[in-house]
């Protein structure tokens, strides 16, 4: 089976990728498809825009399609960055400017109330059904970036019961607990009752 993995976000194909890896299924990406549209992602929920980019993409490839939205929900602002966290700092905004734009947030904030949570929203299509799992990593943030693995806030997001962040825990550890795992996981049993059919 061929599954489109549709996203350009390197940090999250990798991941995905590794995953899935013991899966008998070919996995391209977004990549392969430059001439594709991407859809505007107007959802008010992870799960909303997950769902939209996995149908929009099932629609002009005819792939399986698994698509995934996610973010970081930090508690003393509210829930933000949420669904905005890509863009947190600016459209087009680097992972260095949106790390920055929450440490300065956060600036003389307590570590007790410094407490967030990722969420994963992944969706299948495969042109006769729609299946969403969700995912959810609870942690705080850290004083100050560190680490160099992961993407995006892996340097600053500490999860519960650890002493240190993503970036410093590496990939192995990240992906055995993260919102990502725990939605994947849930998104590949979906995957293997397909295999079957
Ligand atoms: P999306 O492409 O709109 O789903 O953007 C998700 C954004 O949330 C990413 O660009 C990151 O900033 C952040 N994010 C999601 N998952 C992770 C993660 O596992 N680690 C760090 N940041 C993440």
């Amino acid at each position: 089976m061929k599954l489109l993995l549709a996203t350009g976000n390197r940090g999250k194909v990798r991941e995905i990728t590794e995953m899935l890896r013991d899966l008998p299924i070919e996995i391209v990406s977004l990549r392969e498809f430059p001439h594709v549209t991407p859809p505007v992602e107007s959802g008010k929920s992870f799960a909303a825009n997950a769902r939209i980019k996995a149908e929009t993409y099932f629609r002009q490839t005819g792939l399986v399609t698994l698509a995934e939205d996610s973010g970081l929900r930090v508690d003393y602002l509210r829930g933000q960055p949420g669904i905005f966290s890509a863009r947190f700092a600016r459209d087009g905004a680097t992972d260095a400017e949106n790390v920055r734009k929450l440490l300065r947030l956060l600036r003389g904030v307590k570590t007790g109330k410094r407490t967030a949570h990722f969420m994963c929203a992944v969706a299948i299509v495969d042109g006769k059904n729609l299946w969403t799992a969700v995912g959810k990593c609870k942690g705080r943030i850290a004083a100050r970036a560190s680490g160099r693995s992961g993407f995006g806030y892996d340097p600053i997001f500490i999860p519960k019961g650890y002493r240190t962040t993503f970036a410093r825990l590496g990939e192995e550890a990240k992906n055995k607990i993260s919102h990502r795992a725990r939605a994947l996981r849930k998104a590949r049993a979906i995957l293997e009752r397909l295999l079957t059919e």
